[in-house]
């Protein structure tokens, strides 16, 4: 059995108090209620010190949204993933959607900070998807696919222990249109034969694959029924601690 997990990716939202309360009203929600799921929540890079400070005895993981490929050096404005581990992180969202298509990030890139990330120490959100001109044009396996291979490009077995994929179709971030359960799920199935091909049942068994896109307590127990979906990255309802909450409470 998979344990399934959801984080709330806040984007370029919160300052570093507002991100302190969001926690806060979270765990308030959590209570010493058990829950299903794995729980991260992935702030902004200026916060996530202060997050990680209360967040030390704490079953929530702390994730970033980005790091470098590199240990340091001259690389104004990036952190890395070293410096993560120090403060307390867990995990890392890499090569999310917005950072393909606003930053310019390659598979090549992706793949070069998953090896960064997990050389840390630390474990990798993988975020894959295809655009709506993809999907229009029936193409969406064809890139899904050519995501995940480039992504994992040598990694080993031992180390997909600390991968999850995040399928996220980008028509579905952020404009209220969700996939059906039906497609994720096909998309979500997919890629575990990616994985199974790449690797073995075994490891493709054991792999996490998240849905993200849209993701509101409204749908989520209905995509999260589905056999091969193992969580969410939940970002505009991730920002409201009682929504995230009852996101949480769907599986
Ligand atoms: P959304 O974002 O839930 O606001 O669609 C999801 C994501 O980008 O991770």
């Amino acid at each position: 059995m998979r344990e399934p997990i959801v984080v709330g990716n806040w984007k370029m939202n919160k300052n570093p108090d507002a991100s302190v309360q969001l926690v806060q009203e979270l765990q308030a929600f959590i209570g010493t209620n058990g829950l299903k799921t794995q729980v991260g929540v992935a702030p902004t890079s200026l916060s996530l010190v202060k997050v990680s400070e209360i967040l030390s005895n704490s079953p929530i993981k702390l994730c970033a949204q980005n790091c470098h490929y590199e240990d340091d050096g001259a690389f104004t404005g990036e952190i890395s993933a070293t410096m993560l581990q120090e403060i307390g992180c867990n995990y890392v969202i890499l090569g999310h959607s917005e950072r393909r298509q606003y930053f310019h990030e390659t598979d090549e890139v992706v793949n070069q900070k998953v090896k960064k990330v997990l050389e840390a120490g630390l474990n990798v959100i993988m975020c894959v998807g295809e655009t709506l001109e993809e999907r229009e044009q029936d193409i969406t396996n064809q890139v899904v696919e050519r995501q995940v291979k480039k992504g994992l490009k040598g990694i080993s077995a031992s180390d997909m222990d600390r991968v999850v994929i995040a399928y996220e179709p980008v028509w579905a971030i952020g404009t209220g249109k969700t996939a059906t359960p039906q497609q994720a799920e096909d998309v979500h199935r997919f890629i575990r034969e990616i994985v199974t091909s790449l690797y073995s049942v075994d490891v493709a068994n054991r792999l996490r694959i998240q849905y993200g896109g849209s993701v509101k307590s409204a749908n989520a127990k209905e995509l999260f029924s589905m056999e091969n979906i193992d969580g969410g990255l939940i970002g505009g309802a991730s920002l409201k601690a009682e929504e995230f909450y009852k996101i949480l409470c769907s599986f």
